[in-house]
């Protein structure tokens, strides 16, 4: 019986292991929810759709991409201090409309926590 405990011990560390490889972001999977955002945004710089390009965005203080015509509410929010983080983008692409009231972004927003880290795991490789 003795023998087998860090048998059991290995066992456990590989399972443990394999669940927090499990859980850590997929940028590949990433950039199959970015596809909800490409209607209205592109990775390019400075192109803009109808929402302003994400190229730099990870970074970026808010409402600042250069000849794009914001919401008042987005600058406002730039101008407060807002900067584009990994927390604060997950905060906004949870409810955009709960973290800045009066954004013009019509989009609901990413209901599950897993689809939210993945897209930024991909925006932090191709948004640069
Ligand atoms: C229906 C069009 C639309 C969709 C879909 C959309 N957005 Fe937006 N997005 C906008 C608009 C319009 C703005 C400008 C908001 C404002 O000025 O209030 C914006 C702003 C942003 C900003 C702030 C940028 C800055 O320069 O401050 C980020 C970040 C962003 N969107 C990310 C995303 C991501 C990621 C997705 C996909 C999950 C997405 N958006 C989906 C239209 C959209």
């Amino acid at each position: 019986m003795k023998k087998i405990l860090p048998f059991i011990g290995l066992v456990t560390i590989m399972i443990y292991s394999s669940i927090s490889y499990a859980n850590a972001a997929d940028a590949a999977k990433g950039k199959k929810v970015y596809n909800k955002c490409r209607a209205c945004h592109t990775l390019a710089a400075g192109k803009h759709r109808i929402g302003p390009s994400l190229n730099g965005v990870l970074g970026r203080k808010a409402g600042t991409a250069e000849k794009y015509r914001y919401s008042k509410a987005m600058v406002k929010a730039g101008v407060g201090g807002l900067v584009w983080d990994e927390k604060s983008l997950g905060e906004y692409l949870k409810k955009p409309r709960a973290f800045i009231k009066g954004t013009k972004m019509v989009f609901p927003g990413l209901k599950k926590p897993t689809d939210l880290a993945n897209l930024i795991a991909f925006l932090k490789e191709a948004a640069k």
